[in-house]
């Protein structure tokens, strides 16, 4: 198995389930937004306002090509990490992208404590967060080479699918 990519909106639980996956294979979990806040030394809101998102996407696209080397691992990717075409081909070319998915109303519950997450700061409602997923889906459903809803399912499911998913799709000729 190649290096799996967890992308999806804030929020579709791909922290969590890339924990889980982690735990089940024995793998490292890269959370991109940890490593890059940890090379920058400072939080995801502080850099967006020091240093402006320009700069918080190139941070993320030179770690998703820096995944090219070494032992395959499991990265949780930021949400916005599907917008830029290079982001998708360096994904493709060093492992398989797995798409998780939820409900506006779901994710809503899932990010209302958090104040990590700048883009959603003063817009923590369905109509706003259905509005932004929808734009961004055809890029999510594009990068996709896997896609698992977890909108019913809790954590250890979520897991489970993808790898049955994975598995079937590394035995395709
Ligand atoms: C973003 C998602 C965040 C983080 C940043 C921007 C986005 O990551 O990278 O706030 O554009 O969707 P999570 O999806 O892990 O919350």
């Amino acid at each position: 198995m190649k290096n799996l990519f967890l992308i999806g909106f804030m929020g579709a639980g791909k922290t969590s389930v890339s924990a889980g996956l982690g735990r089940m294979l024995g793998r490292e979990v890269v959370e991109m937004d940890e490593r890059i806040a940890a090379q920058e030394g400072m939080s995801i809101p502080e850099l967006f306002a020091q240093k402006g998102e320009p700069y918080f996407r190139a941070c993320e696209t030179a770690l998703l090509k820096s995944f090219a080397q070494g032992a395959p691992r499991i990265v949780s990717c930021g949400g916005g990490v599907p917008l830029r075409e290079e982001n998708v081909a360096a994904m493709r070319e060093s492992g398989t992208v797995v798409l998780l998915t939820a409900a506006p109303e779901v994710i809503l519950e899932r990010v209302r404590d958090s104040d990590e997450r700048p883009l959603l700061q003063g817009h923590k409602d369905v109509p706003y967060i259905a509005a932004l997923m929808e734009q961004r889906r055809p890029k999510y459903e594009a990068a996709a080479d896997i896609t698992v809803d977890t909108s019913q399912l809790n954590i250890e499911e979520v897991c489970r699918q993808v790898l049955r998913q994975v598995s079937k799709r590394d035995k395709e000729p």
